[in-house]
């Protein structure tokens, strides 16, 4: 770990922070794991995806994930990763006309993750099989709440609901 002796002197004598804490690997590391890893992170804004049907993806702390906006308005966070062979669904920020549909083999999953259609999965014009079932097949979707157009996602399972969370943020 860096030598923080200097930034952590008296207010006096004090020189800040190294460059080095902030181009360094580890730093970075020790920030990822102290800040975001267990606790909830503002990535975003409800505008940022206004209207039904537009998707966006986002990178958090290497975790490639889609913000997208459902018919019901409600904003859905998954991973953007497809459950078939883990390629990358969206690519771009894009008013959507239905579905999330994978670029790899044309699976279609819905606005809340869940798995609609699998074309030609069994062969041609066979597009169901025993083996996958669509409504046990979702994308997986990631903790996330909206407080004031905010939006915020958590990836731990540890992190306190956002409202116990945030509660004194949350009397402003
Ligand atoms: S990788 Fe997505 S449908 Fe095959």
């Amino acid at each position: 770990m860096l030598n923080l002796t200097h930034a952590l002197a008296s207010i006096e004598k004090s020189s800040g922070l190294s460059n080095a804490c902030y181009v360094h690997a580890a730093m970075f590391q020790h920030e990822k794991n102290t800040l975001f890893r267990d606790k909830w992170t503002a990535l975003g804004f409800g505008k940022d995806i206004s209207e039904q049907g537009i998707v966006k993806p986002i990178t958090f702390l290497g975790i490639p994930m889609i913000m997208a906006r459902d018919w019901a308005l409600e904003i859905n966070v998954f991973q953007n990763v497809c459950r078939h062979r883990g390629i990358i669904l969206v690519e771009k920020s894009q008013r959507l006309r239905g579905s999330i549909t994978c670029p790899y083999h044309a699976w279609i999953h819905d606005l809340n993750g869940n798995l609609r259609k699998t074309p030609n999965i069994g062969g041609p014009n066979i597009n169901t099989v025993d083996s996958v079932q669509h409504c046990e097949s979702l994308l997986i979707g990631m903790r996330s709440h909206v407080w004031n157009e905010m939006f915020f996602v958590s990836i731990s399972e540890a992190a306190p609901a956002f409202e116990l969370y945030a509660a004194q943020l949350m009397t402003w």
